[in-house]
């Protein structure tokens, strides 16, 4: 059979053949139909994460959508590197597999599982997000922060404010429901002022960037908080903007700031299983927040590297047919809009 293969960390991954899986005791081969490219499987592709280790040669992909031999539709949770999904066939435990409701698409799930996890996970496991509390979703223009302004929504916020740096993406989070936005642009004493104005009374952030854009937003609501006993809620969930940011200590003692990260490590798998079975029977109802680009597996390399457009994804698919032309026609068309 064949897999995408990593040999040297942080270099694409090459399309090869490999042996058939050995499942060990308790695992059942799954045949692959979708598994997404995302920051986390470039992250572990790249020996970077902070969950992962660098063992080669590794196939990447760490979630995905298969059929079982008995023909069920499954979603994969998440496989350890230097195992993957990228490849026709995965050895899998059984007990992780979740079926897939009916009538939804293996591309689909693949690709919206992990950006609205991200956000499920934040908000109901760490930020506790109540009905009527307003949140503002800082990166808003990527795959998880459009996800995250729909699903805030759809559990109960009684207001979203989008923050991000693409204009055109803050459009479209103005269209998923963000009744206010900040485009992270100008200098930083404006981008600052924008933030007092539109989040200074918000409950919960949801911050996927970190870096500047953090400073800046966590700065600008304080600066503007009508009451600084109200306690302000922020979710570390990703780091696109930076790895660091400086945080004065006197931020912590001004105002009532609780700070804290949601990510593989902060939430038990139990836990976490349990957050992905309720997202999946959910999805049937939450339409796709961005642009699913398939692409068949045997692009993998030239695949990788490519640019898409904000909200865009590309979604692996081993089997042919069809999608393989539309994915492959599809590629070549993000390619020449970037
Ligand atoms: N902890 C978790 O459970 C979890 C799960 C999923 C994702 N994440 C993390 O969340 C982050 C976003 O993931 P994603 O899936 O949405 O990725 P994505 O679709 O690639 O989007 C990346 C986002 O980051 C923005 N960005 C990148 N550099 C920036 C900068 N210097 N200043 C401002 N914005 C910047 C992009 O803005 P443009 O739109 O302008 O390009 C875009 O909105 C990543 O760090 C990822 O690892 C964490």
């Amino acid at each position: 059979m064949h897999a995408a293969v990593v040999h040297a960390l942080g270099q694409p991954p090459r399309y090869e053949s490999v042996p058939e899986p050995a499942p060990a005791a308790g695992e059942v081969v799954v045949e692959m139909l979708a598994a997404a490219l995302y920051p986390l499987v470039r992250s572990f592709a790249s020996g970077g994460h902070y969950t992962g280790g660098d063992a080669l040669p590794l196939v990447p992909g760490f979630d995905g959508v298969g059929r079982t031999t008995e023909g069920g539709l499954v979603y994969i949770p998440g496989l350890e590197p230097p195992r993957g999904t990228m490849a026709e066939r995965v050895a899998v435990p059984a007990a992780s597999l979740m079926p897939v409701p009916d009538g939804l698409d293996p591309a689909v799930v693949a690709t919206a599982m992990n950006p609205a996890s991200s956000a499920w996970i934040a908000l109901r496991e760490r930020a506790r997000l109540r009905g009527g509390e307003s949140v503002l979703v800082l990166g808003a223009t990527g795959n998880a922060g459009r996800a995250a302004v729909r699903l805030a929504l759809d559990q109960g916020a009684g207001q979203v404010v989008a923050a991000g740096r693409d204009p055109l993406g803050l459009q479209d989070a103005s269209a998923l429901g963000a009744a206010r936005t900040v485009l992270l642009d100008g200098p930083g004493a404006e981008v600052t002022d924008a933030f007092g104005a539109a989040a200074a009374d918000a409950d919960i952030v949801l911050d996927y960037l970190w870096g500047r854009p953090a400073e800046l937003a966590l700065d600008g609501i304080l600066r503007h908080r009508a009451d600084p006993t109200r306690t302000l809620r922020w979710v570390q969930v990703g780091s696109a903007a930076g790895p660091d940011m400086t945080l004065p200590s006197a931020w912590l003692r001004k105002a009532d700031v609780d700070i804290c990260g949601s990510g593989l490590g902060s939430i038990s798998a139990a836990r976490r299983s349990a957050c992905l079975r309720e997202l999946l029977a959910r999805l049937p109802s939450l339409a796709p927040t961005g642009e699913i680009v398939p692409v068949p597996l045997a692009e993998v390399h030239t695949a990788w590297e490519t640019p898409l457009r904000s909200g865009s994804r590309i979604v692996f698919v081993p089997a042919g047919g069809e999608e393989r032309h539309s994915g492959a026609a599809q590629l070549r068309k993000d390619r020449e809009a970037v």
